[in-house]
């Protein structure tokens, strides 16, 4: 475990996020998973595929020390910025046009990221895990 960081939110409960949840209580954090369904909808999901993870809302897990973006990138702007402010945001999302759509924001080369900045103004977005096949994450993980 990091200096300073005890507890990761993450956001969507899918391939990649619980991937992260796994390493990440096999790591020794505390972990909090969330999607945009109310907690008793995923609990019982989280409890089977993540054990050691909670359910809880996309408000409680935004306190984390480190927030997960792992949802679909089309859905990003109905995250909380204002939740999310002041925390380091590790955005592990891509774009994906058959399932994101057109994004038109994305034009010229911009970065799905800078979206995702400009978007949550207030907080550390770091670009990562996103290059990473969920089936990977596990499977390549290692110690400190
Ligand atoms: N699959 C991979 O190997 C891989 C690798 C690297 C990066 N990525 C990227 O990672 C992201 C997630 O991919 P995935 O394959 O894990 O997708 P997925 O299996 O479809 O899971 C997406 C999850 O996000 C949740 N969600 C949707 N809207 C949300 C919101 N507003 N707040 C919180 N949760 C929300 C969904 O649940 P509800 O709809 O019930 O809310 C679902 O649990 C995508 O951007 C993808 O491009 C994927």
């Amino acid at each position: 475990m990091s200096q300073g960081i005890g507890s990761i939110g993450i956001l969507g409960a899918g391939r990649v996020g619980t991937a992260v949840a796994r390493a990440a209580l096999k790591a020794g954090y505390e972990v909090r998973i969330a999607t945009s369904r109310p907690v008793e909808d995923i609990a019982l999901i989280v409890e089977i595929i993540t054990p050691g993870a909670v359910a809880v809302t996309a408000a409680e897990a935004a306190q984390a020390d480190i927030v997960v973006l792992a949802l679909p990138l089309h859905n990003y702007r109905t995250l909380d910025a204002g939740a999310l402010a002041d925390r380091v945001v590790v955005d592990a999302m891509n774009y994906w046009e058959p399932t994101d759509g057109a994004m038109p924001e994305l034009g010229d080369g911009r970065g799905t990221s800078e979206a995702v900045q400009d978007f949550l103004e207030a907080s550390r977005v770091v670009k990562t895990l996103n290059h990473i096949g969920y089936h990977e994450l596990e499977a390549d993980g290692r110690p400190a």
